[in-house]
């Protein structure tokens, strides 16, 4: 390095001796000295690595700049700053006019502005998008700027600043540092050295969204830092919902934002209101919203299934999101961007519709890393899933292609007596879980415009998560301990595919199976078990009401320390062995796989009476008033009247052969197919959940763009400096 500006001294005040400055620097063009060092141990701390490295590249930086500003005299120079030097300063111009003004020009005259001398009082032109700010540094918020070529000039440093989604502001200090600062940076109004950096802010676009109007297209980087953030509230939604103080009503873990609740509040945006207008639309109906049914009203049938909203469970979801909406920079941990989605112009709905596509897209991640994964010791964290096709061909999915994600939707103008803009009180119609296959068709056929094909692809989303009984009345989940995996699990268990069995409970040595192990139970050949569905009434409504199929799978039951058959030798010292015969039908005790009768039905095809399976061989007698006779006949039996008879299960209805449009593949063949390859399921499920997410619009009116491409790495919620973010 050659440092010829100034004598030897301005390097050793360069570096920050401050012990001998006192002796060095007593030379009056030493003066500007101390401060310019503690400005050097200030940026320091903005800035890690190795410090005499720093200080160097510094110095550096200026070199150039005092040497030709101060080539006649190079003892008035000193480090950033040129004394009695005529002409320097950066701005010729200004110290001209300066001089010409005022004897004491050097006091004036700053970087880029003259204070108080006349022709030279006006502050430099602003780059496009952004407004001049005044003279010094920001005092937060720090993102970066030791890169001399940035530092070039204002142009160069403000394209920078533009290509940063979290850069705010930046302070140039020519030939140095183009010094950029996030939104965290507030206002800027504090700032130092001013004789040394200009800063300007990027001018924020005014007035935002404004409710009604389309909302604005994503960037690809926009896209990149929204995914982060949505990562983090579904990796860590307990933490994320204090940080932001949401309250979760009722009991937190069934309210809390979760993968699955993301996606399923893309769906009920999109359903229409009563009146046929709507469709995705950043609103949602909000009767019964956060209300709860408690534990002590269940199993009771007193209650009324019209009671409540149907968009219940949904409240923290959609809190989180507005935050995220309004707050550029929630939640932390994850990208921080200048300006919040909404000051950007985008819409809630299409921030909801995003969120339900990025559900989906980690749902599918989080099954590869499943996958990949023999045995989950960590029982606790999200890879606790344990994937029953581990080791299977079709373990891993694919998506098939990136969603095309469409930008453009128009949020609905704010009800003045709503205390929130997402809040509407017009009735949105809704699908019925009590309902059959016709009735499900009918509902995706007026509201979307589905088919047959589109309908039992949509109703895959339920491979994500499980009902909660204080929130709908529904209890349990479609796939036990893989409810994050996204894959056709929802359609193998459908269609009763054989597969592996997790029970609750402990082995008989006392650890408890779900925390130690992922291995599933099977048949005395150790292969994965038979499956059948039984329908069950629940007794929460007045009917007797609701119910849901329960799955059992015929597995060996030497897991289970209470089971008592006389004969002996079925088991013997290994657990997931049995004698051959010895397999019986379980369900998960407490963790039952289900479906809705709206899922049932897309396979197996049975009429209901008020949310009652009928109309199969069996069913004559199974209906509200026998339910309710006695607790026994909660499932059907066979014979009907006998409360001790045996079982009767879903493969006495007929296979669902709707077809829509007629002619097309009945609807259980399609369930069949998805449940034989997930690639079948994803080509329909991606083109299905893009046009539900449309509802209510034109394609043409819509910017439809391929979702940028992102690499996400996992990040360990335990781990201190986890960053969420997305390239
Ligand atoms: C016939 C149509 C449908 C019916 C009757 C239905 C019904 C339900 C019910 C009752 C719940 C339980 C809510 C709770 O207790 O927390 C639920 C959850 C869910 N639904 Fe649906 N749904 C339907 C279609 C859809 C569609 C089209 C999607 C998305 C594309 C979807 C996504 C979800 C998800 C992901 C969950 C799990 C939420 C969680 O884990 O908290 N559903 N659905
Ligand atoms: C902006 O500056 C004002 C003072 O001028 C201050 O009161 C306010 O808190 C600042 N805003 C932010 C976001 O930092
Ligand atoms: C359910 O409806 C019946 C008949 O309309 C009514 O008498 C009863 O009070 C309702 N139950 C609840 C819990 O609202
Ligand atoms: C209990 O039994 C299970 C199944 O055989 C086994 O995996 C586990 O290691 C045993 N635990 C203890 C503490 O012996
Ligand atoms: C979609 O386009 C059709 C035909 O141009 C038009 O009649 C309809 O109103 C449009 N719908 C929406 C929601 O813009």
């Amino acid at each position: 390095m050659v440092l010829r500006c100034g004598a030897p001294w301005s390097l050793v005040c360069v570096l920050g001796l401050f012990t001998k400055i006192g002796a060095l620097c007593r030379d009056a063009a030493c003066d500007a000295v101390p401060s310019a060092s503690s400005a050097l141990v200030q940026r320091k701390l903005l800035v890690a690595g190795d410090a005499s490295q720093m200080e160097l590249r510094e110095a550096e930086g200026n070199t150039g700049d005092c040497q030709s500003w101060c080539s006649p005299n190079p003892s008035t120079c000193t480090f950033n700053e040129c004394k009695a030097c005529a002409g320097c300063d950066g701005m010729p111009h200004c110290a001209g006019w300066c001089e010409h003004n005022t004897k004491d020009w050097s006091a004036k005259c700053a970087m880029w502005t003259c204070q108080d001398c006349g022709a030279c009082n006006s502050s430099p032109s602003s780059p496009n998008g952004y407004t001049y700010v005044g003279t010094g540094y920001c005092d937060g918020g720090y993102i970066g700027g030791w890169d001399t070529a940035d530092a070039v000039d204002i142009e160069t440093c403000a394209q920078k600043c533009s290509s940063e989604l979290n850069c705010k502001f930046f302070s140039l200090q020519v030939g140095a540092t183009c010094s950029r600062y996030s939104s965290v940076a507030g206002n800027c109004t504090t700032r130092f050295r001013p004789n040394q950096y200009v800063t300007f802010g990027k001018a924020p676009a005014r007035p935002g969204y404004v409710a009604g109007e389309p909302g604005a297209a994503w960037s690809p980087e926009h896209q990149k830092a929204i995914r982060a953030k949505l990562i983090r509230v579904f990796q860590e939604s307990d933490a994320v919902c204090r940080e932001a103080n949401i309250e979760v009503p009722g009991e937190r873990w069934s309210g809390l934002p979760t993968m699955a609740k993301f996606l399923r509040l893309a769906f009920h945006d999109c359903m229409k209101y009563a009146d046929g207008t709507g469709g995705c639309d950043g609103c949602l109906e909000w009767k019964g919203v956060g209300g709860r049914y408690t534990r002590d009203q269940h199993g009771k049938k007193q209650l009324n299934v019209s009671d409540d909203g149907h968009h219940n469970g949904l409240r923290p979801t959609v809190e989180i999101l507005e935050k995220i909406y309004t707050d550029p920079n929630f939640p932390p941990k994850a990208p921080g961007l200048w300006q919040s989605p909404k000051e950007s112009g985008f819409s809630r709905a299409d921030l909801w519709a995003f969120a339900g596509m990025v559900a989906v897209e980690h749902g599918i991640h989080l099954n590869n890393l499943a996958c990949h994964k023999l045995d989950l010791d960590d029982a606790h964290g999200i890879l606790s899933q344990c994937h029953p096709r581990v080791g299977e061909p079709d373990c891993e999915v694919a998506a098939p292609r990136p969603f095309h994600f469409a930008s453009g939707r128009k949020d609905c103008v704010p009800d003045p007596t709503a205390d929130q803009p997402y809040k509407t009180f017009k009735t949105e119609l809704h699908p019925d879980p009590g309902a059959n296959a016709a009735s499900t068709l009918a509902y995706f056929k007026r509201d979307f415009g589905f088919n047959a094909r589109e309908t039992v692809a949509i109703l895959g989303a339920h491979t994500l998560g499980r009902v909660h009984n204080t929130i709908s009345l529904h209890q349990y989940t479609w796939k036990t301990r893989s409810a994050m995996l996204f894959n056709n699990g929802y359609f193998r268990n459908l269609a009763s595919k054989e597969d592996w069995y997790y029970p609750t409970g402990s082995f008989p040595n006392g650890t408890n199976i779900r925390t130690a192990t992922c291995r599933g139970f099977g048949n005395s050949r150790g292969e994965r078990a038979p499956a059948r569905w039984k329908p069950h009434a629940f007794y929460h409504l007045t009917n007797g009401g609701p119910v849901q199929w329960l799955q059992e799978k015929k597995v060996c039951p030497c897991f289970d320390p209470s089971w008592t058959r006389p004969d002996e030798g079925c088991c013997n010292d290994d657990p997931f062995s049995c004698k051959a015969g010895c397999e019986e039908y379980r369900i998960v005790l407490g963790m039952d796989e289900t479906m809705l009768n709206s899922d049932m039905s897309l396979y197996r095809q049975f009429s209901t009476n008020d949310g009652i399976p009928a109309g199969c061989p069996g069913l004559e007698d199974w209906n509200s008033e026998a339910i309710k006779s006695d607790w026994r006949l909660r499932s059907p039996r066979i014979p009907s009247n006998d409360v001790h008879g045996d079982s009767w299960d879903s493969s006495h209805c007929p296979f669902t052969t709707i077809a829509d449009p007629p002619g097309s593949t009945p609807m259980y063949r399609v369930v069949e197919e998805y449940a034989d390859s997930n690639e079948k399921f994803f080509a329909d499920f991606f083109p299905v959940l893009e046009k539900m997410l449309m509802n209510g619009y034109n394609a043409s009116d819509l910017v439809v763009t391929p979702m940028a491409s992102h690499a996400c790495p996992y990040q360990d919620p335990h781990d201190w400096h986890r960053h969420y973010s997305c390239s």
